[in-house]
């Protein structure tokens, strides 16, 4: 079995580097925060001090970090390591431009995939989330598909851009159930007849979101998400849904919580 090298263990990566545990990988782990590497070393994992450390002996090297800051100062540190024939899965939601500049910076012999991943933390503990994997990813399909169904989106770049689409439309349609039931309360409907309705309708799944329980994709994170959409295209609407989520994120209690609390504040101004 080839070794593996995750870093990123926050609340995605834990889940996701527990599958790989679970499938009896050779693990080693690396997490900025070294306290969240823990539980992993006593469930039989190699702690690494280093990037640099985590990925040298590494056959597939997999980042799961918050942004394309995150990425690139880990870059840094792992590109010089790499042994040739290695394969790098970049599984963050970071944008294809950042993909682009990971593959110009690596040396002949590693090979790039991006892959990031739809569903959250429910379905990074349960290996049921929706892996997009641009670029060859022929040599770490059977890896990615410990973490759920895997799509090839095409060449390289083409998961992590389908990933911003996919994302924009995601939080695009949760800000639109929220603004739907501002306009329920003013109108007097009752909340659960409203809800009920929209949730039978073509926002059924974003109805689902925007109520979610026991899930977490921070505030902060999409904000990185829809930022990285509106500069690749022009795109008013989502325009408006970043500048509620920004400022959403900017309360110290909300950037880091869940994005059903920041659709909350929709409904709800503070
Ligand atoms: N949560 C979701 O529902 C979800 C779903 C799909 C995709 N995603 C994407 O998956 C990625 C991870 O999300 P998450 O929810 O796991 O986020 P998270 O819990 O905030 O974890 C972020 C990870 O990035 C690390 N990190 C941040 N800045 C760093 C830096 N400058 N250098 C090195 N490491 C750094 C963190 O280390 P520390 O522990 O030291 O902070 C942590 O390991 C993001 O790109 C997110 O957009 C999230």
């Amino acid at each position: 079995m080839e070794k593996i090298a995750f870093l990123g263990l926050g609340r995605m990566g834990a889940g996701m580097a527990r599958r790989l545990l679970g499938a009896r990988h050779p693990l080693t782990v690396w997490n900025r925060t070294p306290a969240k590497a823990e539980p992993f070393v006593a469930a039989g994992a190699e702690l690494a001090a280093s990037p640099a450390e985590a990925v040298r002996d590494a056959d597939v090297v997999i980042t799961m970090l918050a942004d394309p800051a995150a990425l690139d100062a880990v870059a840094e540190a792992v590109v010089p390591e790499l042994r040739p024939g290695a394969h790098w899965v970049e599984m963050s939601t970071v944008g294809p431009d950042a993909i682009k500049e990971l593959a110009a910076r690596l040396g002949e012999g590693v090979t790039l995939v991006d892959a990031p991943v739809m569903g959250s933390t429910d379905r990074a503990e349960s290996g049921r989330l929706g892996v997009l994997a641009g670029g060859d990813a022929t040599g770490v399909e059977h890896v990615l598909a410990h973490f759920g169904t895997v799509t090839r989106t095409g060449p390289l770049g083409s998961g992590a851009a389908l990933k911003l689409v996919l994302n924009a439309a995601v939080l695009g349609g949760v800000a639109l159930v929220a603004e739907a039931m501002v306009l329920a309360d003013s109108l007097g409907l009752d909340e659960d007849t409203a809800r009920t309705a929209l949730a039978n309708g073509p926002l059924g799944g974003a109805v689902d979101r925007a109520f979610a329980e026991g899930v977490h994709f921070g505030t902060a994170l999409a904000v990185k998400d829809l930022a990285l959409a509106t500069k690749a295209a022009r795109l008013p609407a989502m325009e408006a849904v970043l500048e509620h989520l920004r400022s959403a994120a900017e309360d110290p209690a909300l950037a880091d919580e869940d994005i059903t609390r920041a659709v909350t504040r929709i409904r709800r101004p503070a």
